[in-house]
């Protein structure tokens, strides 16, 4: 068994739950989004040839985002549940410019089964489910497959600096969820921060140790771009 399929997100029931209450439980993902097709309108919209890859994309929403307003040349979705991919080529439709390709990070490291290259690699919620050694692999690796000029935009959920920023985080998560209208018939929902801690599959480390490692790979322009509590956006240029 793979290091994916030990791995919650290989049970379908889990990615269902993920797909239904998402867009209830993540703080200001719109935006989070948002921001990041700005970097894609930025640094890459003017090339007509652009070549886009998602790594971990899940049901499709952030490609379905950049979508309205850009048509890439080519596209791959990659993520290790192909129940994910089969949501994300139900959102997506199957286009001659689309690909979808199950596979595990741990696979393409290991196998180098991407075989292109990419002006614009972006990757939410699902790099924090590797250790940090893979995860600065995994950044060398998406940094070889950048053309230069190419960009990296990540949004994911890192650790913070300190056990009082954690406990502040955590709150303010809380208090999102609580306050969001459609929490009222979904109380269960209120318990996700806590279900998120407990959870060994994920596997955050601090912003900054990520973006020191951007910088030791030779990333440019690193920084975090947008900021809620424990959800960062950050990347870099090549
Ligand atoms: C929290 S979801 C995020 C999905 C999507 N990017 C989004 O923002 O909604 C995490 C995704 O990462 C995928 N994933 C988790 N671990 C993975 C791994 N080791 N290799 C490839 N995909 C993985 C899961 O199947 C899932 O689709």
């Amino acid at each position: 068994m793979t290091q994916f399929e030990k791995s919650e997100w290989a049970q379908s029931k889990f990615a269902q739950n993920y797909r239904d209450a998402s867009d209830i439980f993540l703080p200001y993902r719109g935006q989070f989004i948002d921001t990041a097709i700005l970097f894609y309108t930025q640094w890459v919209s003017l090339n007509t040839q652009a070549r886009v890859l998602d790594l971990g994309c899940g049901d499709g929403l952030f490609m379905q985002a950049l979508l309205k307003s850009f048509t890439p040349a080519r596209i791959r979705l990659v993520d290790g549940s192909q129940d994910m991919l089969n949501a994300a080529k139900e959102r997506l439709g199957e286009q001659k410019s689309i690909e979808f390709m199950q596979a595990s990070f741990q696979t393409l490291l290991a196998n180098d089964s991407l075989n292109e290259q990419y002006d614009f690699i972006y990757s939410s919620l699902a790099i924090h489910h590797l250790r940090f050694d893979e995860k600065k692999k995994l950044y060398g690796y998406i940094y070889d497959h950048l053309d230069a000029g190419g960009c990296f935009v990540h949004y994911d959920v890192v650790t913070p600096p300190s056990e009082r920023l954690d406990r502040c985080y955590m709150s303010m998560w809380r208090q999102w969820i609580k306050g969001h209208p459609a929490t009222e018939n979904r109380r269960e929902l209120v318990g996700i921060p806590e279900e998120y801690k407990g959870n060994q599959d994920n596997m955050p480390d601090t912003l900054d140790s990520q973006l020191k490692a951007l910088q030791e790979i030779g990333f440019k322009d690193v920084d975090c771009y947008f900021k809620y509590g424990i959800f960062a956006l950050f990347g870099g240029r090549k």
